[in-house]
């Protein structure tokens, strides 16, 4: 019988990404579900139209539905329809600044969207893994309480307990998250509950930096696509805070993908796992310039605001040990720089939006 995954948000960075994995190197049908929601998040630049065509002109078996999240009735009628053996949900309001000016379309996109589809689940396909796209936000800025060290381009943790970054048992709790990374808690954990409460084989992967030449990199969300796109458009970058020494893990989408298919292939149930580039694919945003410059040629050019963003991470890296433990054969492929460099060529290539 033909394998079917249900990917929401398939035309955003990773739902494409994945989309593609699992058509081309594991022989799913792939049904996507998006409404370019990004677009009104986001405005033109955030449009993700041009991903979506592309995956319907070059995936054979690949249907696109034209579905909110938050329809609550389609969502459990389509899952009813399609029993996928799998889902991946990526869809989401993601920028923790935009979910202030919208609460209601936040939550109701990243928590009540996330409910409709885990119970369509238990009720359609209770055996089918879930993958949920959670966010390394749901600690909130506690990450900030750790003590750090100063170094010349880029802050680190001083205390060695987080010497390997940030592990799954961290608190999520008493701190400031933005209203996006609330909602992001609840979805978070009611994914764990049906997986502990109900059995569903779903996994939360607490995501750091994703991103990857198919990001829509806006100034709000996708910093490593946006800071890129500016220095080919010779644009200021605004640099918020922190000395711009301020630490992002980076992971390509391929690799979350690969992961993404670990998992299904040996689905636990409530599991969290820290989903980032770890130690080695961090940088700091004055780092990230200089390999931008590296690949483009040109000078970056940004200024300076004193004020960070609220809820901002000082310093944030994955701990990714518990993902290798529990999928040993799974690892990080790609470096930072080779990401970068498929961003560089990615936006040269792609049409103005
Ligand atoms: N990119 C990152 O750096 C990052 C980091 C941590 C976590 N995440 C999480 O990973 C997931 C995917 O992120 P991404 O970068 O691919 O985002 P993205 O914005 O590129 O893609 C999300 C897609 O979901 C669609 N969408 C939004 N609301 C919808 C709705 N109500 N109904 C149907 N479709 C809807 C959008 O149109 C968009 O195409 C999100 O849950 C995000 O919170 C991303």
């Amino acid at each position: 019988m033909a394998k079917i995954l249900l990917v929401t948000g398939s035309s955003g960075l990773i739902g494409s990404e994945v989309c593609v994995y699992f058509a081309r190197e594991l022989g799913y049908t792939v049904h996507g579900v998006d409404n370019n929601q990004r677009a009104v998040f986001f405005g033109a630049q955030g449009d993700t139209r041009w991903n979506q065509q592309r995956l319907q002109k070059e995936l054979r078996e690949f249907v696109h539905h034209e579905l909110d999240i938050r329809d609550r009735a389609g969502v459990l009628a389509l899952v009813r329809q399609l029993k996928p053996s799998a889902i991946v949900h990526t869809a989401a309001q993601p920028s923790h600044d935009r979910a202030a000016a919208i609460p209601f379309d936040d939550f109701d996109t990243n928590a009540v969207g996330t409910l409709n589809l885990l119970e369509a689940a238990r009720q359609a396909c209770p055996e089918s893994p879930f993958v949920h796209m959670s966010t390394n936000k749901v600690y909130g800025d506690a990450p900030n309480t750790i003590p750090l060290a100063e170094r010349e381009t880029r802050w680190d943790y001083a205390d060695k307990t987080y010497a390997h970054g940030i592990p799954e048992t961290f608190t999520i709790d008493q701190s400031k998250h933005s209203l996006f990374g609330a909602s992001k808690v609840a979805a978070d954990v009611m994914v764990q509950e049906y997986g502990r409460y109900f059995n569903l084989p779903a996994c939360c992967l607490r995501g750091g930096c994703l991103t990857g030449p198919n990001h829509s990199g806006v100034e709000l969300h996708g910093f490593l696509s946006y800071l890129v796109k500016c220095n080919l458009e010779g644009r200021e970058y605004k640099v918020f805070g922190y000395k711009g020494k301020q630490v992002r893990d980076n992971i390509h989408s391929l690799d979350v993908a690969r992961f993404m298919a670990a998992f299904v292939n040996a689905p636990r149930a409530g599991e969290v796992y820290n989903l980032g580039g770890g130690k080695a694919n961090s940088c700091s945003i004055l780092e990230a310039f200089k390999i931008t410059e590296k690949f483009t040629g040109k000078a970056q050019a940004y200024t300076y605001l004193g004020q960070n963003r609220i809820g901002d991470h000082i310093c944030y890296y994955s701990d990714l040990r518990k993902m290798r433990a529990h999928y040993p054969r799974w690892d990080i492929s790609i470096s930072l720089e080779e990401t970068i460099q498929q961003i560089v060529e990615a936006w040269r290539h792609r049409a103005p939006a």
